[in-house]
């Protein structure tokens, strides 16, 4: 009979716990989606769009750091608009040395100003992260998805985060493959994104140990192409620590297929970008993109990985805040 009690007891115990797990799920993990504001602030993804094309015409180069600054806000406790928050003390993400060559900041505060003006305390400063990168690659005439969105915003952002969670230039192929797994990206998912380098710069300091001292013997790196290495180490002088480097030579302000056409030809400008030819997968991926003219398939699949990238650590529900400015907590 006690026997009989506790198993009954037992049973009310686990579905009480079960319903509790479940309407907590219900009110943390909702799902994000896409056109999240269609009824709450209709006109806010056209906004979005206006303020990116209007500012991209001006200044294309503002495109990549855009692209660039969505990646470091979601590999850094999610896509949560981490990486807008600044402390005081500058303890906080935007100061680790990664972040400090990120631009376009004031770009997310006029987006979000017109925004707040439209539909005040509604969008989230994390949505506008994403749909800001999609909007700045179409400006670009580069590839366009539907950005998923019901994002909140977190509260938290910590220097030594950034540290930690931020991919390297100098980072080998186990070493990266491992960190996108991390985040629930897989092989695929790096080499496309990894893509991404076709717009942008790079500086000196993250290549001088490949053109000038790769093992300590005053050597360079094998796996970058010499001739290219020699114009490198023109633009490059070892004590060089400020001058920008195209990451795609003459097409850096234009987002294509040709990233894997400099990879294959060992023109890679990192380490990380070199890395692809180091795994079956992503190897022949980089190859088969390599001279095609044909753009749909890897921008099909830039879309899909940035929708999965999109999807890292969100905070939605009831977690989490709606930020009035995106610099700081309410
Ligand atoms: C795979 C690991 C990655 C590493 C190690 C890496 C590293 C870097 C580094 C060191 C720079 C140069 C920054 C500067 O000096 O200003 C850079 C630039 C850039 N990265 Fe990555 N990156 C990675 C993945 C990605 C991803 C996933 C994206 C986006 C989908 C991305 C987009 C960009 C863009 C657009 C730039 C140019 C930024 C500018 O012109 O200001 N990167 N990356």
């Amino acid at each position: 009979m006690a026997s009989l009690k506790m198993t009954i007891s037992c049973f009310f115990f686990l579905q009480i716990l079960l319903f509790s797990l479940s309407s907590f799920a219900q009110t943390n993990a909702q799902e994000l989606e896409v056109g999240f504001y269609d009824n709450t602030c209709p006109k806010a993804e056209l906004i979005v769009k206006q303020t990116v094309f209007n500012t991209i015409k001006k200044t294309p180069t503002l495109g990549a750091p855009l692209l660039r600054m969505f990646f470091h806000d979601c590999f850094v406790r999610g896509c949560e608009g981490s990486v807008l928050l600044e402390l005081k003390n500058k303890q906080d993400e935007k100061n680790a040395i990664p972040n400090l060559t990120l631009r376009g900041f004031d770009i997310i505060d006029n987006v979000k100003a017109a925004l707040e003006k439209e539909c005040p305390g509604i969008v989230s400063c994390s949505d506008v992260l994403a749909l800001v990168s999609r909007d700045a690659m179409v400006a670009l005439n580069g590839p366009s998805w539907e950005v998923e969105t019901g994002r909140r915003d977190g509260v938290v952002t910590n220097i030594n985060e950034a540290r930690a969670n931020l991919p390297s230039p100098f980072d080998n192929i186990t070493s990266l493959i491992t960190q996108f797994q991390a985040k629930g990206l897989d092989k695929k998912d790096l080499v496309v994104l990894s893509g991404g380098h076709t717009i942008g710069n790079g500086h000196c300091p993250q290549i001088t140990n490949r053109l000038y001292n790769f093992t300590g013997k005053g050597d360079s790196d094998p796996n970058l192409d010499t001739e290219y290495a020699v114009k490198l180490r023109k633009k490059c002088k070892p004590t060089d620590t400020t001058t920008a480097l195209e990451m795609d030579p003459g097409s850096f302000k234009t987002f294509d297929e040709s990233y894997f056409n400099l990879v294959s030809q060992r023109r890679g400008l990192f380490q990380s970008d070199a890395a692809l030819l180091d795994d079956q997968e992503t190897k022949s991926y980089v190859l088969k993109h390599m001279n095609s003219d044909e753009y749909s398939t890897f921008f099909k699949d830039f879309g899909v990985s940035m929708v999965k990238m999109g999807r890292i650590g969100v905070l939605t529900g009831r977690v989490g805040e709606v930020r009035k400015n995106c610099r700081m907590v309410n």
